[in-house]
């Protein structure tokens, strides 16, 4: 028989505790911006994040377009089903963003790459035969294979991928993140509009993911002190609200993940308001402070940011230490929370990490409180 967990705010408060000690690290006291001038920043993100919101239509526009697709996929095969993952499932998308969506069968995860490439194929061509879609697109020898097309009717993008199991469930972390706290959403959102502004969220071009970005903000969340979010996959106990058992998830390649992680948002809302001091940053102080993390605390030599731990890992645990085939690099290491072999950062090569630091660079100078009027981060 295994120990029983202890309860969850005796965990909470030892996440709390490594915290404390992972801060005491880090070099040099931070200068708090003048507070006038976190108050335009904090309204200036308000406003932002309030501008890339939806349309109220937009639920319903998504959820009919996936029936009117899923109508379509059904004479494809009659078991298989699409489901969301995405920011459409973790509610950072903004209005407009494409959706994403997988084809889960009844085989599911194991269904040979060459079955997925046919599926692909025979999609994309009953998806050009209807009248509803447009610029269909299939990449059936894609790493993950997908048909890409565009909706006539709401002019939403979308990408049709196959048995992208894990990306469900990253996602619904991601969406039990959101839920705990509005603030990492609204980081979130301008974390990942500040990305695109900026030139540095295009994996295809040796910067970061949308998701990497996320990532990086979840991590600066639970590791700020006092932490505003806890490490939901570190939690331990009854609290798995999908099984209590742990949750092991195969995915398209054949491979299987712990996928466990602690969603129970209500119990954990209420365990964080007991423990004090609670975080009362603005989201101007935390923006603040995620750049102040990138420029001047994180390690990029010996470091990985890793929100399954709620810590920072060493290269050299990870093995990320060599350069592998088909990688540019290890050189701004984030460990996905489920394929723990995957580092998002290595489609960062020596060119693109300059880049993007100096993009880092760029958006920290904005907090200097000495310097007169300060360039926008956004
Ligand atoms: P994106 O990076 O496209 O994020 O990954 P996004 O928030 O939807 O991007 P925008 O709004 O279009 O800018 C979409 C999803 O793909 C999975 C994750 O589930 C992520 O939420 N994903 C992405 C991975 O699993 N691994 C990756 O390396 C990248």
């Amino acid at each position: 028989m295994s120990e029983p967990a202890p309860p969850l705010i005796h965990q909470l408060a030892q996440q709390r505790d490594l915290v404390r000690r992972l801060q005491s690290e880090f070099r040099g006291r931070p200068r708090r911006p003048r507070p006038q001038y976190l108050q335009r920043l904090n309204a200036d993100v308000h406003a932002a994040v309030a501008k890339l919101q939806p349309p109220g239509d937009d639920s319903a526009a998504r959820v009919d377009l996936i029936n009117r697709l899923q109508t379509l996929v059904a004479q494809v095969s009659s078991s298989a089903k699409l489901q969301p993952f995405g920011s459409s499932v973790s509610g950072l998308h903004s209005a407009g963003a494409d959706l994403d969506l997988t084809l889960v069968t009844e085989v599911g995860a194991e269904m040979p790459k060459g079955v997925q490439s046919e599926l692909v194929n025979r999609l994309a061509e009953l998806l050009t035969e209807s009248e509803q879609m447009e610029s269909v697109q299939a990449r059936p020898n894609a790493r993950v294979p997908i048909v890409a097309l565009q909706d006539k009717k709401s002019g939403l993008k979308c990408d049709i991928c196959m048995c992208n199991m894990l990306a469900i469930t990253n996602s619904q972390l991601l969406r039990a993140y959101m839920s705990i706290d509005e603030r990492a959403r609204s980081l979130c959102f301008t974390i990942k509009f500040w990305a695109k502004r900026r030139s540095v969220n295009d994996p295809y071009r040796g910067s970061l993911s949308s998701y990497a970005w996320v990532l990086l903000a979840i991590h600066y969340l639970q590791t700020c002190e006092p932490p505003v979010l806890p490490c939901l996959q570190a939690l331990r106990g009854l609290y798995w609200a999908d099984d209590p058992r742990r949750m092991i998830i195969p995915n398209f390649d054949g491979r299987s993940f712990d996928c466990s992680f602690c969603s129970d948002v209500g119990a954990l809302r209420e365990a964080m308001g007991t423990l004090q001091p609670a975080n009362s940053d603005s989201v101007a102080e935390l923006l603040v402070g995620f750049f102040r993390r990138y420029t001047r605390e994180f390690d990029f030599v010996k470091g990985v940011s890793s929100i399954r731990t709620g810590s920072f890992l060493s290269k050299k645990e990870k093995q990320w230490t060599t350069k592998e085939a088909g990688v540019r690099g290890h050189l701004f290491c984030i460990e996905d929370p489920f394929e723990l072999s995957h580092d998002l950062g290595r489609v960062i090569g020596r060119d693109t990490l300059n880049d993007v630091r100096s993009e880092l660079d760029r958006a920290s100078q904005v907090r200097a409180p000495t310097r007169p009027p300060a360039p926008a981060p956004l």
